[in-house]
Order: C-alpha cells, then structure tokens, then sequence
C-alpha cells in the first residue's frame, strides 16, 4: 500500500494558536484525507516547539517554570486541533523523553563525523525567529518579520558544518525541481545558495544563558540551538532511528511550512540530513502568509483572528472551505469577513446548498424520496459525465499537488454545471407533462453528481460533506476515491434520500465599509404612459438622477408558493443579502411552477415603497419580460453575490 506523511511546523509555545495556525494544520490535514481517500496509508504529524530562549522569557514573564508554561500552551494546540475536525497521528512535544533522545544521537553522529566544531562566533540574533540573521536579512537595521532590532551576541559555541554542504544541496534543488514548492520559494532558495559561501551554523547555547533546552552529548556546559532540536521532530516522531519501520514513512515525507520558516526548512534541514546520511524529504510545500489590513497576522503584531470563535460563528465546514478556497497556495491572502461571508454564501449558500436543496426537495415532491427506475437518456446526460470526468480529474490531480484553490475551482465547474443541467431539464416540466421515466433519469443524474462532488469534499470539510453523502444514502466511511466512487454515476434507483439538505444557511454579510453614496435629489420622475404589452411604444424620456433612483439588486429565489385565492400570483421570496428575505408577490403563476424559480438569480426593484397584495406584503419587483414566448426573468449572465446593484 503507498504510503504519505505529511508534517505541519511545530508551533513554539510561547502564544496561544491563531488562524495562522490553524490554516496550516488544516491544509495538513485536508492532505492527510485526501491520501487516505485515495486508498495510501497516511501518517500526519503536528506538534509543538518548546525549548530555547524565547519559551523561557515568555515563562518568567508568566511566572511559572518553562515546563509547567509549556504544558499550558501545548494543552491549548492539541485540545484546539479535534475542534477544528483536525485529526493528527501523532502530537509531538519536543520535551517528549524519545525526541529528546534521538536529537542527543543525532548530535553524537554529526559531531562523530566532524561536523561538528568550537569556535567564537557574534551576530544579529532575533529572538522572535530565534536565529542570527545575516547583515543582507536585515531590513533598516531590523529583522524584517518581527521588525524589531535583533540583539548583536558573541560568544563561544559550537557550529554545524553547514557551509559543507552548500553544494551537494544546491545539485540536489536543482535536479529535483519540486522539492521545494511552488516555484518562487524553489528560485529564492536557489539564488540563496548561489549568491555566496553559506555561513556555519550555531547550534549551541552556553547554559550560563540559557538552560532550557537539551544537553549536548559531548559538552554538558551547552543545550542545543531550539532549530536543530524542533528540526528533528520530523525524524524522532517516526522513530528514528531505532524503529525499523521509520524509513518507510520518511521515503515519502512531505512538509508543509509558511515562508517565514522557508530558510531553516530548505537549508538548515536539508544539509542535516546531509550531514546524518539521512535521505532528503520529498517536498517542501510553502504557503503564504494571511494578512489583516496588508500586515501578517501574528501575535506579536496584535491583529490575530481566533479560530474557534470563528468556526464556532460561522462553521467548521465553512471556516475550513474558505482557507482552503480563498488562498492561492503560495501567495499571501487577505482575512476579512466579508470576503469570508461573500465567498460562503456565493459558493457555499448558493452554488452546493442550492444544489442538494432543490434536488431533494424535488426528488421527495416527485417520487416521495425514493428513486424509480431510470428511464430515457439524453444527451446532456452524457455531457454531465464529460464534465464531471473532466472535473473531478482536475480537482483530483490539483489536490495532490498542493493547489487547493484551483482544485476547488475545478470542482465548482461540476457544481455548478449541475445547477445548469437542472436548469435545463427542467424537471418541473417533465413533472407538469406527466414525463415520469425521464423525470427519474434526471433526478438521478442530479444526485449522483452531487455525491460525486461531496466524496471529493470530504477532506475539505469533513462534517457537512458526511451529511451530505448521508443526506444521498450513501456511508461517508465507505467512501474511497481510489475506486468507482470517484468515478460519476447516477443515484440507484430504489435510494432513499433526505427531504432536504439545509447545509449552509446564508450568512448575512458583516456592515460594508462605507454605504454607498446617496442619490442626487431628483425631479419628480415622469410617468410613462401606458401601453398594450403587445406594441410598445417608446416611454417619454427621464433625466439620469430618475434612473438612479431605483435601487435594482440581484437576489436569489429562496421559495415561492401560490398565494390563497390568486391564480396568477406567487408570493416569492427573495435573497438580496439582508437579514431576512424580501417578500414580494409576482405575477408569475401562469409561467412558472415554484421549483423552476427557486435558486434563480433575479433582478429585484427593491426601493419601491411596500404594499399588500391579497393580504401578502409586497415589497419589491422582480423584473420580467413579456413577450410572444412567454415570460422571461431578467437575472445576471453569471452568478453574482446577492444584493449586488445592478447599475
Ligand atoms: N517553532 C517554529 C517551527 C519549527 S518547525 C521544525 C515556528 N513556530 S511558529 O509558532 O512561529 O509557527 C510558524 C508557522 O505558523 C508558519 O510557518 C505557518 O505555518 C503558521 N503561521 C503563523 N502565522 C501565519 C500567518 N499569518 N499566515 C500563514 N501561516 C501562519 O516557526
């Protein structure tokens, strides 16, 4: 069975977890699902960094021994991770007795093979990176990250040869092009390595300054530099290098870093590895940095989101959803909740959950929520399967490589393509025309894309993809993407399925910035006159301040039902991104069943003044066009974010 090993960084205890965090351990764990989806043997590994000058400082501070501060914090890493559906193999702790051991034998083999040498050295250290940066690292004078002036320090320690192995690795990154990914952080590593001789590294701490760390093996007046300790967590957690089963996993490790920490994983590390005649890590994934308001988000910086109050507000499948859709992985991205709540409600609210929605509301109307036997098959029937093959390929391939945003992207297009395909069949004619058999075929086809599209959510957001397949008959456990599950299928018939979905509730879009800008007072619109629908005519002309006096917004259908007593009305209601949908009573009847308009992108007159209808409140217009072939709804070409203004 292949196997695949995915690492986070271990996090320093010296600050409570944050979003940060939280997005890499995510990612970490999407990955970790998506292999064992795939049928491999996974192992993911996370942890924390609890040694060196930094922990101890934030220990005094708290007035508590480094242990005992260590203990808190870590506690608050691993209790987060299985409320963030997080589910590691294993949890390591740098002050666990194995690591501790191992890194002593790490160090005896390195200093054995003299690597390993005494010498005076002084530099820039930053306590926040917990390493010496170089002068051509320092930006004004500062540690460019922490932006603070690193403290100049000399004195005597022991270096690692690193400088040695300057070439080796630089042969090694050149001839495996994705060992470190994406490209940029592969390049900056690369002009690293070429633009001059690599500098030794200390790996040592004099006890007279610092004692939090683990004893040299060869000079008990040292404990050893935090990054030679935290390094190997990757080695010691799989039992390095006693267990014999360890060579196994670390064939195929893979790390996942932010690019904060891209020099100590893609030099620092490597050239150990060189130096232990341990084989190199396969991949080195780097992702970018979330950003609030341009600045990264970090602790020291004040400007931290917290995870669990926001999975807890807005959902974990949501919350884990938008990380992984909203970074293009590599590049920086921005955190704000409305870009948060715009990319919940477009993607989520609209396009899956009014999928799973009108299909199963349709197939319980229709067939009491049982599926029939099949019938007639069409030719979009086999475009579905086209665009679903060619879908899940991409999503599946795009996933594996580390590029959540554009895998998800390419699910979407099977998504979405399913509300179009819905759109086309029309079901509630075929209903209306007594068409059952191909009604049968349709519903199926429906829902055996959206099973499609949830088993390949399933390492996205675990939770709501398992209720969804649920939802569909099918066991969430049972579900393997190494086999016929990825490939698409229509629903059996005799499924039963729920009488609906109701996954992902509209958020309500957090207060914009600014309200848009008022419009200019205005003549008194004039009236146009009116005219048979059949031949009309030019309306008198209005100024453009008359124009801008409607308030047009595009809204989805959220229900629409016959209004007592009125054979040609609907009271519909209309998404336009406020609190509550707005009512509104259109004279759709005698055009459209209910389902037909029910997910529909509309557009809405939403500031004419409201009024009752046969006892409904009215209060908006939804804008149609009547004509010789009927009546047709205005709505936008592509799918927008509800209330947007149509102008
Ligand atoms: N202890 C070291 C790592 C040792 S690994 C052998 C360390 N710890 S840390 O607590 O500072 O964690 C840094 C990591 O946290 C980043 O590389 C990244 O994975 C994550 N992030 C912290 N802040 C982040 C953002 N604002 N944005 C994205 N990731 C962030 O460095």
């Amino acid at each position: 069975m292949n196997r695949f090993f995915i690492t986070t960084p271990i996090y320093y205890v010296n600050a409570k977890p944050h979003l940060g965090h939280a997005y890499t351990t995510i990612v970490a764990d999407a990955l970790a699902r998506f292999h064992a989806l795939m049928g491999e043997e996974v192992y993911f590994l996370t942890g924390t960094d609890e040694h060196g000058d930094k922990i101890a400082e934030a220990a005094q501070k708290a007035g508590q021994t480094p242990k005992e501060y260590a203990d808190a914090i870590s506690g608050l890493f691993s209790a987060l991770w299985p409320e963030l559906g997080i589910t590691p193999t294993r949890f390591i702790r740098t002050t666990d007795p194995d690591h501790r051991k191992a890194v002593q034998t790490a160090l005896q083999r390195v200093y054995d093979k003299g690597d390993i040498y005494f010498g005076e050295y002084g530099g820039h250290y930053c306590k926040g990176c917990e390493r010496f940066l170089t002068e051509k690292e320092l930006v004004d004078g500062l540690c460019p990250d922490h932006k603070v002036k690193p403290e100049y320090i000399a004195e005597k320690n022991y270096f690692f040869r690193m400088s040695k192995y300057q070439g080796q690795l630089l042969a090694h990154i050149k001839a495996n092009p994705d060992f470190i990914r994406p490209r940029q952080y592969r390049n900056e590593v690369v002009s690293l390595l070429e633009s001059g001789a690599l500098e030794d590294l200390c790996i040592s701490r004099p006890k007279s300054r610092l004692t939090w760390g683990i004893e040299l093996p060869f000079d008990t007046n040292f404990v050893t530099y935090v990054w030679f300790d935290a390094l190997l967590n990757y080695l010691t957690a799989i039992g390095w290098p006693d267990d014999p089963d360890y060579a196994s996993w670390w064939g195929v490790a893979e790390h996942l870093v932010a690019k904060d920490i891209l020099k100590p994983h893609a030099v620092f590390w490597p050239t150990m590895l060189l130096s232990l005649g341990v084989p190199l890590y396969r991949h080195l994934n780097v992702h970018g940095y979330w950003l609030v308001r341009d600045t990264k988000m970090s602790k020291s910086l004040g400007n931290v989101v917290e995870p669990l109050a926001m999975a807890q507000k807005a959902g974990l499948s949501g919350m884990r959803y938008f990380l992984l859709r909203e970074m293009v992985f590599g590049a920086d991205a921005s955190f704000t909740e409305e870009a948060f709540a715009g990319r919940f409600n477009a993607d989520l609210a609209n396009d899956l959950g009014n999928l799973a929605n009108r299909s199963l509301a349709m197939t319980t109307k229709y067939f009491g929520g049982t599926l029939p036997e099949g019938g007639e098959d069409d030719a979009a029937d086999a475009a579905l399967a086209t665009l679903a093959a060619e879908a899940v390929d991409n999503f599946l391939q795009l996933f594996g490589a580390a590029q959540f945003s554009r895998a998800l992207e390419a699910l979407w297009e099977l998504v979405r393509g399913l509300n179009k395909y819905i759109d086309a069949m029309a079901p509630w004619t075929l209903a209306k025309e007594g068409r059952t058999a191909r009604l049968g075929t349709v519903m199926a086809q429906a829902l055996g894309g959206l099973r499609l599209a949830a088993a390949c959510l399933l390492p996205v957001m675990p939770e709501a993809a398992a209720t969804l397949l649920r939802q569909l008959g099918a066991d969430p456990d049972a579900v393997s993407l190494a086999g016929p599950d990825r490939v698409f299928a229509p629903l059996p018939a005799g499924t039963a399925v729920a009488a609906t979905s109701n996954l992902f509730p509209r958020l309500e879009a957090p207060a914009k910035e600014a309200a848009p800008a008022a419009a200019p007072k205005a003549k008194k619109a004039a009236k146009a006159e009116k005219k048979p629908a059949a031949k009309p005519e030019p309306a008198a002309e209005v100024d453009f301040e008359d124009f801008a006096r409607l308030d047009l917004r595009v809204g989805v259908v959220v229900a629409a039902a016959p209004v007592p007593g009125a054979d040609r009305l609907y009271a519909v209601s209309v998404d336009i991104g406020e609190a509550a949908p707005r009512p509104v009573v259109a004279g759709l009847a005698e055009h459209f069943v209910p389902d037909e308009l029910v997910g529909r992108q509309v557009v809405l007159v939403a500031n004419l003044k409201p009024r009752t209808l046969r006892g409904a409140t009215s209060h908006g217009m939804i804008l149609a066009v009547k004509s010789a072939a009927g009546m047709a709804l205005l709505g936008p070409s592509k799918p927008v974010a509800p209330g947007d203004r149509v102008s």
